[in-house]
C-alpha cells in the first residue's frame, strides 16, 4: 500500500473509532466520583446530620470547585448571571426581587427560594421538580429566562481554562470535564450552606433560656400553638432540630387572581393530582428576616405582612389547605410571632462567600 493512502486510511479508522466510542459513551456516561479524602460536614446547633448522595460524597476539593463555580457568571451564556445573583448571600441566599432578572434582565413568575439549608430539601423547586441539588443544578443554565446555555458550551469554556481544568483533576481525578461533574461540585458546595445556631436554636437546643427575648418566647408558644398560629403544623419543629418545614406541598391561597383562579398551578403541574392545585413546598424559615419578599411569587413584602395574610387565614379557593384558617390573634400576639421569627436567624459558616482566588 503507498505510504499516502496508509496514512489516510489510519486516520480515517481512528475518526470512525472516536466517533464510535463518543456515542458509546454518551449512551451510558461513566458516573465521576470524587476523589480526595471524604470530609464530614458539621451540622450547627438545631440542625440534623446533612444527608449526601452515596455517589457524591463531599470532600475539601470538590467544595472549594463547587463554590467557585456557584459565584462564576462564566455558566451562563453571555457571561452576566451566577447562581448567586439569584441567590445571594448577601440577600440571605435568595434576591430581594418578587422574581429574579436572569440573562438580558428576563423574568419569570416565580420568586428564587433561599439556597440556606435546602440540602435538606426532599425534594427541589416550589414545586419539587428536582429530586436532588445534583440534579437541580442543572436546571438554570439551560433555562431561557435564567442563564440561557446550554451544558455542551459550559463544559467546553471550563475546557478551555487550565485552573479550571486542574481543579477539576484535584477533585475527580483526569478526564474530560463534564456537566455531571459541575452539578456534583455545586451540589457538595450546597451542602455546606447551612444556617443554624440561631437564638431561638440556643434556647430550644442549647439551654440557654435568656438567648431569646421575652416577646419571641411568647410568639414560639403561638407558633406551636394548633389553636393560636398553627404554624408549626406545616413549618415543623422537631425535639432536637427544627428543619421548619413538613418537605410536603400545601395550598395556603397564595397567588389567587381577581377572577378567584389560581395563576400558579404549582405542584399540580407535576402530579396531575387535582388536590395538588395551588400548592407549593413548605419553605424553610430559617433566616427569613434575611429573604423578603415572600412567598412564591414574592407577593408579600414584610413579615408583618406574612402573619396579617396568615390571620386573614389565606385567599379563600377549592384546595385550600385544611390547616388554614382566620386566626384568632390580637395586635400583641402578631408582634409576638414576628419577634419569634426574627429569632430564627442564624450563624454563617466560614468559606460561603465569593472565593477570593479563582472566580471571575
Ligand atoms: C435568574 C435567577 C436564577 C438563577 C441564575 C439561578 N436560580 Fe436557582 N432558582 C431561581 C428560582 C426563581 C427558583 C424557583 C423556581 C421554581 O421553583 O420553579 C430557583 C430554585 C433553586 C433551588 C431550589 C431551592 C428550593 O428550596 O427548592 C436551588 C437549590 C437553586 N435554585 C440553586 C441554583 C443554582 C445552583 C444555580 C446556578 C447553577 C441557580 N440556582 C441559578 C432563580 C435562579
Ligand atoms: C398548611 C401548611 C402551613 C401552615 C399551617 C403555615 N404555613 Fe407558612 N407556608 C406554607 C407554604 C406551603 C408556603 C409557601 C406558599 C406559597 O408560596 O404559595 C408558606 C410560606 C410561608 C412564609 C414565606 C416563606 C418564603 O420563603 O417565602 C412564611 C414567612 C411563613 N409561611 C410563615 C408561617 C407562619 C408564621 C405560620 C403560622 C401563622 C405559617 N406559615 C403557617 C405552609 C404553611
Amino acid at each position: 500500500m503507498p505510504k499516502k493512502y496508509f496514512a489516510i486510511v489510519s486516520v480515517l479508522m481512528i475518526l470512525t473509532a472516536c466517533g464510535g466510542t463518543k456515542t458509546e459513551e454518551k449512551a451510558a456516561p461513566v458516573p465521576s466520583k470524587p476523589i480526595g479524602t471524604v470530609i464530614e460536614i458539621k451540622a450547627p446547633l438545631g440542625l440534623p446530620p446533612v444527608p449526601v448522595p452515596a455517589d457524591n460524597p463531599p470532600t475539601a476539593e470538590t467544595i472549594a470547585l463547587g463554590r467557585r463555580l456557584y459565584y462564576d457568571k462564566g455558566l451562563s451564556v453571555d457571561g452576566t448571571i451566577a447562581c448567586a445573583s439569584c441567590h445571594d448571600p448577601e440577600k440571605g441566599f435568595s434576591d430581594a426581587s418578587p422574581n429574579s432578572a436572569g440573562v438580558g434582565g428576563k423574568r419569570g413568575d416565580r420568586n428564587s427560594p433561599t439556597v440556606w439549608n435546602s440540602a435538606y430539601n426532599t425534594l427541589q423547586f416550589w414545586d419539587g421538580r428536582s429530586p436532588s441539588l445534583e440534579n437541580q443544578a442543572e436546571g438554570p443554565v439551560q433555562n431561557p429566562i435564567e442563564m440561557a446555555n446550554t451544558l455542551e458550551a459550559v463544559e467546553k469554556k471550563l475546557s478551555a481554562d487550565a485552573s479550571y481544568v486542574a481543579e477539576f483533576e484535584k477533585a475527580y481525578g483526569p478526564g474530560p470535564i463534564t456537566y455531571e461533574k459541575v452539578g456534583k461540585a455545586i451540589a457538595s458546595f450546597e451542602r455546606t450552606v447551612l444556617s443554624g445556631n440561631s437564638a431561638f436554636d440556643k434556647y430550644q437546643y442549647g439551654g440557654d433560656k435568656k438567648a431569646m427575648s421575652a416577646s419571641a418566647i411568647r410568639g414560639l408558644e403561638i407558633y406551636q400553638n394548633p389553636a393560636k398560629g398553627n404554624c408549626a403544623a406545616c413549618h415543623t419543629i422537631e425535639k432536637d432540630h427544627a428543619l421548619f418545614t413538613d418537605n410536603k406541598f400545601h395550598n395556603i391561597g397564595v397567588g389567587i387572581d381577581s377572577k378567584g383562579e389560581l395563576k400558579d398551578l404549582g405542584r399540580f403541574k407535576e402530579t396531575q393530582v387535582e388536590t395538588d392545585k395551588g400548592a407549593f413546598k413548605t419553605p424553610t424559615l430559617r433566616n427569613i428576616a434575611a429573604t423578603a419578599p415572600y412567598m412564591h411569587d414574592g407577593s408579600l413584602k414584610t413579615l408583618k405582612d406574612v402573619v396579617d395574610f396568615y390571620v386573614g387565614g389565606g385567599s379563600s379557593n377549592p384546595h385550600l389547605d385544611q390547616e388554614i384558617k382566620a386566626l384568632k390573634l390580637s395586635k400583641q400576639d402578631r408582634d409576638d410571632l414576628e419577634a419569634f421569627l426574627n429569632a430564627l436567624t442564624g450563624e454563617t459558616p466560614p468559606n460561603i462567600g465569593a472565593p477570593a482566588v479563582g472566580g471571575n
